[in-house]
């Protein structure tokens, strides 16, 4: 396995689980590539199915994930839980992870330095799970994997299809929970951009992991791309709250 956690050049195709786990054991729950190391209790990788097609992307540990190791496990991971609930799924049908794995002191806001150390973990994340639809939660998951300046006041719940480290995927910024917790017209708002997530996830090709293994073999990890047909959409779009469909019956697993 190189640097990057590459062992087959298929991106873990055949055994996603195994290659994450791999890669979490080498790569990043030892990592010391910022002074985060230095402050935290443990690593918090991320958390779920590896072959899911729908992944959510956070910012960064808080208090209560840098002690139990788990993303998204206070407050702001109980909001989470009710909006899965709300589009049919559970944590064990979907991948969540963040942006840092390790927490900022005091829940600070993460450092650009930390971000670019960080990084290429949530890309390989990405390369090896090959989800076909992202979630980003707030502004530094959108715009990193945006790779655009926008806020997510201006994005949220505007649909973006990317190329992100060799995978396609449809971008999803939403309002990040936390945010959203104390704000009840934003978490009205949070509710009604999840709700889309099953109509939006049963128009993207069923199969992205077996649609291109291998097509981030030779991709320098990270390095988000627009594809070519982005939608014209805006976050206050008539179709922004379209009732959410049956998940099985969109082909969410
Ligand atoms: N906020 C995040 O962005 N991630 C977590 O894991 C918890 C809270």
């Amino acid at each position: 396995m190189d640097e990057q956690g590459r062992d087959d050049g298929t991106g873990g195709a055949d055994d996603p689980g195994a290659a994450l786990e791999a890669y979490h054991r080498e790569h990043v729950l030892e990592c010391t590539r910022c002074p985060l190391h230095e402050t935290r209790t443990q690593v918090v990788p991320g958390d779920g199915d590896p072959r899911a097609r729908l992944m959510f992307v956070g910012e960064a540990p808080g208090y209560h994930e840098d002690r139990q190791g788990v993303p998204f496990c206070g407050a702001a991971g109980t909001l989470l839980d009710e909006l899965l609930a709300g589009i049919g799924v559970t944590r064990a049908d979907v991948f969540v992870a963040n942006v840092l794995k390790c927490r900022p002191p005091g829940n600070r806001n993460p450092a650009p330095g930390e971000i670019d150390a960080c990084q290429r973990h949530l890309f390989r994340q990405i390369e090896i799970i090959r989800p076909a639809m992202i979630c980003t939660l707030g502004n530094f998951a959108t715009r990193l994997l945006s790779g655009r300046p926008d806020g997510i006041s201006r994005v949220h719940g505007c649909e973006l299809p990317m190329t992100i480290a060799g995978v396609d995927v449809l971008l999803y910024p939403v309002y990040h929970p936390a945010a959203a917790l104390y704000t009840p017209s934003m978490k009205q708002v949070l509710a009604a951009d999840v709700a889309r997530i099953p109509a939006l996830l049963g128009d993207v090709a069923p199969s992205p992991r077996a649609a291109s293994p291998g097509a981030a073999a030779d991709e320098p990890a990270g390095a988000p791309q627009e594809a070519a047909s982005a939608p014209e959409t805006t976050p206050d779009a008539p179709d922004a709250a379209v009732p959410a469909s049956s998940p099985t019956q969109l082909g969410l697993f």
